[in-house]
């Protein structure tokens, strides 16, 4: 079926970017980059020499930032592509400007929209944290009712996406069931193309939001043999994916307050992280212009990996592999000889306690209280402990990370572990769907598409087989 035609151009931006790009003017660049003539004259611009040449260029600074394009206009001679930047994995290239969310690695700081996340997991609900992060603002008791009542009453699925799911093998992964099953409800709403019509663009945030519990309990039943339990709109967010997941024969199911609250707030946890592995995904699969399922379902591909969504279930098996606290001393010996890592540890961004490692901590504690000690919590404290005062870990600013304790959460809360990435990609949707948007209402934003540095063979001529040696 041929999809809708699309608009050509963008809508104007909601917001307007904030950097004071000077007009351009010959033998600039679009980030402003001249020739340096008086680099005193102004503080914030980076004076480059090119020893090829002799020439120097004055690049601007703003907001600690060099624009990647400006290097290009130091050329050897009018053949000359121009100087490229070279950042793989973009360790240091930032890919957009966002509103959304702040992290400062240094200090431990992770804040949604300006608020800090501590504050959220400590007051807010995860479908109210959620508001805030795809609008911009926390809603009005009004306007929480209404978003609400929109999510809730877009729970249930198409009745054909259960023969969907039915034709997966019986011990398929409800990863690699939801990576296809979001991709599929693309079929289902072909007014989702619609990318720049803001009403359809809301409606799909909303199915996304509220399909993908649904989705994800359908495939966890199944993996099980269980029959499906359907949406109950009396219940909350994470209520109800409870009773998706868990129902049996009761008339009605109630989660336990203390755990419904624990994944709640482990949901507003994990509901954004700026420009994570998947996030970028989305972007740059959303940059090609496709609807959002399909590239909601790039997103859900990249937190697959055991490098992104992956690393609380490796603690959970390296605690197992530990077994008792008096094999801790041991095994920080083998992380201190480089045999094994301390899963758990580290984070690319965060060189200081990960915040959101702290309120874990906390909720460990509340659901280990109601669904008994978990064996391995005495081991982790341990690890811990030992780790925080040791040389090796300081010096190279290791702290637990997100995935540390949730790990034991969703353990004591009997999630099998193939489902823990699936925790992690439900409430990661709105922040999915938060970054497409902005990125899609952002004028300085175009397809993706790295360049490269081509390493391979010089041209040559094509030859024929049997001329091949
Ligand atoms: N255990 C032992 N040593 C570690 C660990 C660890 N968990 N993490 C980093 N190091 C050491 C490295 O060996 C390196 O030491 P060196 O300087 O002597 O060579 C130094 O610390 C820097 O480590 P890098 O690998 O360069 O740090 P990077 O930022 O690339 O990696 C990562 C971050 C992947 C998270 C890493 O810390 C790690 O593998 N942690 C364990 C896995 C994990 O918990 N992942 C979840 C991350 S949170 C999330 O994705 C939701």
């Amino acid at each position: 079926m041929p999809r809708a035609p699309q608009p050509v151009t963008k809508p104007q931006p909601e917001t307007k970017p904030q950097a004071d790009v000077k007009p351009q003017a010959e033998g600039r660049s679009r980030g402003g980059m001249k020739a340096a003539a008086a680099p005193a004259e102004r503080k914030d611009a980076l004076t480059i020499t090119d020893h090829r040449t002799g020439k120097s260029y004055e690049i601007p600074i703003q907001e600690g930032t060099i624009r990647a394009l400006d290097p290009r206009q130091t050329k050897t001679g009018p053949d000359d592509f121009g100087l490229m930047t070279y950042d793989p994995a973009f360790t240091n290239t930032a890919s957009c400007r966002s509103r959304i969310t702040m992290i400062d690695g240094d200090k431990g700081i992770l804040n949604y929209r300006g608020y800090p996340i501590e504050q959220l997991a400590e007051q807010s609900t995860y479908l109210e944290t959620a508001y805030l992060i795809l609008f911009g603002e926390l809603p009005t008791r009004a306007q929480y009712d209404e978003w609400v009542h929109n999510i809730t009453h877009h729970t249930i699925l198409h009745e054909n996406i259960k023969k969907y799911i039915e034709g997966f093998r019986y011990d398929a992964h409800p990863m690699g069931m939801l990576v296809s099953t979001v991709a599929a409800l693309s079929t289902f709403y072909k007014e989702a193309s619609n990318i720049f019509d803001p009403a359809s663009r809301r409606r799909q945030e909303y199915r996304l939001i509220a399909k993908m519990p649904t989705l994800a309990a359908f495939a966890y039943r199944y993996s099980v043999g269980q029959p499906y339990a359907y949406p109950d709109n009396e219940l909350s967010y994470t209520a109800n994916f409870l009773n998706m997941l868990f129902k049996m024969t009761e008339v009605k199911y109630r989660p336990h307050p203390v755990l419904e609250r624990a994944l709640d707030v482990l949901f507003i946890l994990h509901a954004d992280h700026e420009q994570n592995c998947s996030t970028n995904a989305m972007r740059s699969v959303g940059s090609s212009h496709v609807d959002p399922y399909s590239a909601v379902a790039a997103a859900v591909a990249a937190l697959y990996g055991p490098l992104h969504g992956g690393a609380n279930e490796m603690v959970l098996r390296m605690l197992g592999e530990i077994g008792s606290k008096e094999r801790v001393p041991d095994y920080i010996r083998r992380v201190k000889e480089g045999q094994v890592r301390l899963m758990g540890f580290g984070h690319r961004v965060y060189k200081n306690y990960d915040p959101r490692a702290r309120i874990i901590k906390q909720i460990a504690d509340q659901v280990f209280e109601v669904m008994g000690p978990n064996p391995l919590l005495d081991i982790a404290l341990e690890l811990e402990r030992i780790a925080l005062q040791d040389d090796y870990f300081i010096t190279r600013k290791l702290y637990p990370n997100v995935d540390f304790y949730s790990g034991l959460i969703y353990q004591s809360m009997k999630f099998p572990v193939e489902m823990f990435p699936v925790l992690f990609a439900i409430p990661r949707t709105v922040g999915w769907l938060a970054q497409w948007e902005e990125m899609l209402l952002d004028q300085e934003q175009k397809i993706a598409r790295p360049r490269q540095i081509y390493t391979g063979p010089a041209r040559r001529d094509y030859a024929p087989m049997d001329d091949r040696l």
